[in-house]
């Protein structure tokens, strides 16, 4: 059983994502898994980061332009992302982090659900191709700050990691 020993204090940024990474290498374990991981994931990001309503991947299928939906927390969300649309599909073409303090701001911002203030998404990149994105939604407006795309990014690097055989 796994058991969530948050052991930060979330306002400690820095360890807060020190702390979640060592857990997600607890979680990933001996598994390679790509589906497997990407819940238990999101079952860990959406239980221990404060102010989330929704937590998890979109993969994108080799050869194609569109991003599917993967692994989740939160309310049923929109299923197919093209790429350069919306804030997940602009991170996987600018190849690059993207930060939306305020989505109402962020022209071309898919809501799947309506509660979504801002916004953090994490291309994930192996070997120079992008194999999807990581998708972090709050209800509050300005809830990510300057070291938040770091420290999501080191997680995002654990479960690529965690990849390989
Ligand atoms: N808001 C995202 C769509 C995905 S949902 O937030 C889960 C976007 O603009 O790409």
């Amino acid at each position: 059983m796994f058991d969530l020993t948050p052991t930060v204090d979330p306002a400690d940024k820095p360890g807060f994502y020190r702390d979640l990474d060592q857990q997600l290498a607890s979680l990933f374990e001996g598994e390679h898994d790509p589906i497997a991981n990407a819940a238990n994931m999101s079952a860990l990001l959406y239980l221990a980061m404060p102010e989330l309503n929704w937590a998890g991947f979109y993969f994108l299928p080799e050869g194609t332009d569109v991003l599917v939906v993967g692994p989740f927390q939160g309310k049923p969300a929109c299923v197919r992302i093209p790429i350069g649309k919306g804030v997940c599909g602009t991170a996987v073409a600018k190849r690059e982090t993207v930060l939306v303090p305020d989505v109402h701001a962020f022209p071309g911002h898919i809501a799947c659900d309506a509660a979504s203030q801002s916004e953090l998404v994490v291309p994930l990149i192996r070997d120079g191709r992008v194999l999807g994105v990581l998708d972090l939604d709050s209800p509050r407006a300005g809830r990510f700050d300057a070291d938040d795309p770091a420290g999501v990014e080191r997680l995002v690097a654990r479960y690529l990691a965690s990849l390989l055989s």
